[in-house]
């Protein structure tokens, strides 16, 4: 054994363990509002950091202390005052913004809360199903993506199929799957306003919060709580010029079954928008901190809440041949990977 080798590893163990710690503790910062609490204030007390934060002193200390150590804020012994960078706020402090990076924190305890149970599936099988996460879980999830969603959705990602923006400003219907709090079906209805846009999403509890969504942005989206199998079975059901479906299809106990039934919701000239996580095709390239962040999702929720209801358990990491070789099979005659720039997400355009 190389004790060089050891040493070296032991670093990463406790590297490791403090990320995770102080993801934890970036986490509470997100949720109090300490992180917003120091915006672009310059160097602070403990006791401004407590006055203006109107939270416990003794809880306040301990996190500022824990933030230095970890190096999300600066501290100056001879002040002995606490400093949250401009560049940290930019990220941590700016709440619905595109660039707000505090909703990845707040996945982290709905993830790991699942983790003794998810570990107990490693022999029992089965897993953790999707409504586990509870309400702290569909809120995480709606502020990690609302940003992305209401900034980048209808101004960015959808300006690389112009022939979709032009169908749905002259009206035309639009369809999400999976649409989970609703921001993408209240996107799409605030931005193309003569659109009829319909939500659809099987947990009944996201579709509860994705018409408070639409009711704060007074657009008419609309949601209900089904699958594209419950909404084949209407008649009254049109096809959709665009259908989208944002990190979920991964998420889908039959995937190429549910991809099928969306290629028959389309109309002809119709096309489907998937946003999936970005990560390669080949293990080998997946050695980089965005796949590890991936593989976390996909082993405490996306995988195991598929295999909770004898799902595929297809998981968050197929790359982009996969991908596409899955939608192909599903029928799609043409599918495209968009030239869309993004640090997390790959981007596809599929058509009948
Ligand atoms: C990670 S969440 C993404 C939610 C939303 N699209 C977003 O980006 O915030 C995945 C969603 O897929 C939904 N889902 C799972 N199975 C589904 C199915 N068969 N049909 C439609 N949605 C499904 C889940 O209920 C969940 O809301």
């Amino acid at each position: 054994m190389d004790k060089e080798k050891v040493k070296a590893f032991s670093e990463r163990v406790f590297a490791d363990m403090s990320a995770s710690l102080a993801s934890g503790m970036v986490y509470v910062g997100v949720k109090t509002g300490l992180f917003r609490a120091m915006e672009g204030q310059g160097a602070m007390s403990c006791e401004q950091v407590v006055e203006r934060s109107g939270l416990q002193a003794r809880y306040v200390e301990e996190w500022l202390k824990g933030m230095v150590a970890s190096e999300y804020l600066q501290y100056d012994p001879a002040q002995q005052n606490y400093l949250l960078p401009d560049e940290h706020a930019f990220m941590l402090a700016s709440d619905d913004t595109d660039h707000f990076a505090g909703g990845l924190y707040a996945m982290i305890p709905v993830l790991l809360a699942g983790a003794p149970q998810v570990a107990e599936a490693f022999k029992t099988g089965g897993g953790v199903p999707f409504g586990n996460i509870g309400e702290e879980g569909i809120l995480a999830l709606d502020l990690l993506n609302r940003g992305a969603y209401q900034h980048r959705f209808v101004s960015y990602w959808m300006q690389s199929m112009p022939g979709v923006v032009e169908r749905l400003e002259v009206g035309g219907r639009a369809l999400d799957v999976g649409c989970g709090s609703g921001h993408v079906s209240t996107a799409l209805a605030t931005g193309f306003s003569r659109a009829q846009v319909l939500g659809i999403d099987p947990d009944a509890a996201s579709i509860e919060q994705a018409r408070k969504t639409a009711a704060a942005a007074q657009c008419g989206a609309e949601f209900l709580a089904v699958t594209t199998t419950g909404l084949l079975s209407d008649a009254s059901i049109e096809p959709f010029e665009f259908i989208s479906a944002c990190d979920c299809v991964h998420d889908f106990p039959d995937p190429l079954a549910t991809l099928r039934e969306i290629r028959q919701l389309l109309t002809d000239d119709g096309t489907f928008l998937v946003i999936e996580p970005k990560v390669a095709d080949r293990l080998e390239d997946n050695v980089n901190s965005v796949s590890t962040m991936f593989y976390g999702f996909s082993l405490f929720h996306c995988m195991t809440q598929s295999l909770a209801v004898d799902g595929c358990g297809m998981g968050a990491c197929a790359g982009p041949e996969q991908t596409q070789a899955l939608l192909k099979e599903a029928g799609f005659g043409s599918v495209e990977l968009l030239p869309i720039k993004s640090q997390v997400n790959l981007f596809y355009a599929a058509r009948r």
